[in-house]
């Protein structure tokens, strides 16, 4: 049954999802500021542990206004593209807190980053040789494959043997030779192993596993644990949150050994991308067409995989709340529905076999816990425009943080022969 999340925590403040799309379009992203803060707090203080720092996976969302929000409480933050960490220069992140995680780069993207004095990961022997021969004498991480992983989908693990990520640890002593070769400092190792866990045991696990290998390295100052802390997408079922207490405190107890054994100064880091940003946004859209198809009640909105490719990519969840638009919410008259989008495209369905309560035209609709690889992950696709986004203040007022695009957007890049 709804239980209409957003009430319980007054996600839209001061307004309501009917005003907040009729002032800036449908379909629209909303955050609410207040559980974006606590989150980057739950993160910050999640190991009991001084030396131990959240690095938000900026991939998440890379929105510049809550990029600041995110580095005001005081995360560091990782990247994996100079286009994200062109973002967070501009959101104020200062280079010596960021990190720039490469996967299969080109030299200019390396080098990107060095010239502004931003640390990054290699992620393979031969990206450990091509960082070597162009930038001698450097500083440099390696990405450590443990040899397992974890995730919600095969396609969101990234560690073990069926993943292109990290470098397995019998490789360690070619790692340690094109270090000498090349005179660089191996100032840390990462690892990721995969996304969306609900509970911790995988993740220390592979935490013990990377503090082991850490002790095959001299000189490391860092060493990073990676994300994947899930948030609960079933909330309506009552899903219990990931328990980060208990998880933290048995972390911190391995954490402080090892630097105790090995190193006092070194620093931990965790890289949560989904946690720090999920659960603080809701995408709105509108129901515009319903029809029944060989026994399916279809709603048909504006909500296409261009805006929320999360349900069509991974198969996942995300509960559903409805936001009649004249009229109460009518538990008695549920039935089961599929909400589809406007794509052209028979995959396009962002929630499937919904007990939902009976919409109508024009009823709008909240995507629950959409914040995460949400308009992240959009794209223009069948030149629809990516919506605007807009945030719900502490104080409960909203601003909008993102324009909607526009269609002369959708012209911009093309280069016009003027011959
Ligand atoms: C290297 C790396 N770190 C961190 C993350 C963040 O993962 P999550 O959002 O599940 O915490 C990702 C996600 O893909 C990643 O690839």
């Amino acid at each position: 049954m709804q239980n209409y999340f957003t009430k319980k925590v007054n996600f839209y403040g001061d307004t309501n999802p009917k005003n907040l799309v009729s002032e800036y379009g449908s379909p629209l992203y909303v955050y609410n500021e207040k559980i974006l803060r606590q989150r980057c707090r739950d993160m910050a203080d999640f190991i009991p542990y001084s030396n131990y720092k959240a690095s938000y996976s900026t991939k998440a969302n890379s929105n510049l206004e809550l990029l600041k929000i995110i580095r005001e409480e005081g995360l560091h933050a990782d990247a994996m593209s100079p286009g994200e960490i062109h973002l967070l220069l501009a959101a104020g992140f200062r280079p010596e807190q960021i990190f720039y995680i490469g996967n299969n780069v080109s030299v200019e993207e390396m080098m990107f980053a060095v010239n502004k004095g931003i640390t990054m990961s290699v992620d393979s022997l031969s990206q450990l040789r091509t960082f070597g021969q162009f930038n001698p004498g450097g500083n440099v991480a390696v990405r450590i494959n443990p040899g397992f992983g974890i995730g919600h989908h095969d396609k969101v693990v990234t560690g073990g043997k069926d993943t292109k990520f990290g470098i397995n640890d019998d490789c360690i002593p070619e790692i340690k030779a094109w270090i000498k070769e090349f005179n660089l400092n191996l100032i840390g190792i990462n690892q990721h192993i995969g996304s969306l866990f609900m509970e911790g045991d995988t993740y220390i696990q592979s935490v013990k596993v990377i503090l082991q290998i850490a002790e095959q390295f001299e000189g490391l100052r860092f060493i990073d644990m990676g994300g994947g802390f899930g948030i609960p997408y079933q909330k309506q079922d009552n899903e219990a949150p990931l328990e980060l207490k208990s998880f933290g405190e048995q972390l911190a107890i391995l954490l402080s050994a090892w630097a105790e054994r090995n190193n006092p100064d070194i620093m931990f880091m965790s890289e949560p991308g989904r946690y720090i940003v999920a659960e603080s946004g809701v995408l709105l859209g509108t129901v515009h067409a319903q029809k029944e198809n060989s026994g399916v009640n279809y709603v048909g909105t504006d909500l296409g995989f261009n805006v929320l490719v999360r349900p069509v990519m991974y198969d996942a969840w995300h509960d559903i709340e409805v936001y009649p638009i004249d009229k109460e919410y009518a538990y008695s008259s549920e039935k089961r529905v599929t909400i589809v989008g406007n794509i052209c495209e028979s995959g396009d369905a962002i929630a499937n076999n919904r007990k939902l309560p009976a919409l109508s035209i024009g009823d709008i609709i909240g995507v629950v816990d959409a914040g995460a690889y949400g308009y992240s992950m959009s794209s223009n696709y069948n030149n629809r425009l990516r919506p605007a986004e807009v945030l719900i203040q502490r104080d409960g007022s909203h601003r909008l943080i993102r324009r909607r695009d526009t269609l002369d957007d959708l012209l911009q890049n093309f280069c016009t022969d003027k011959g």
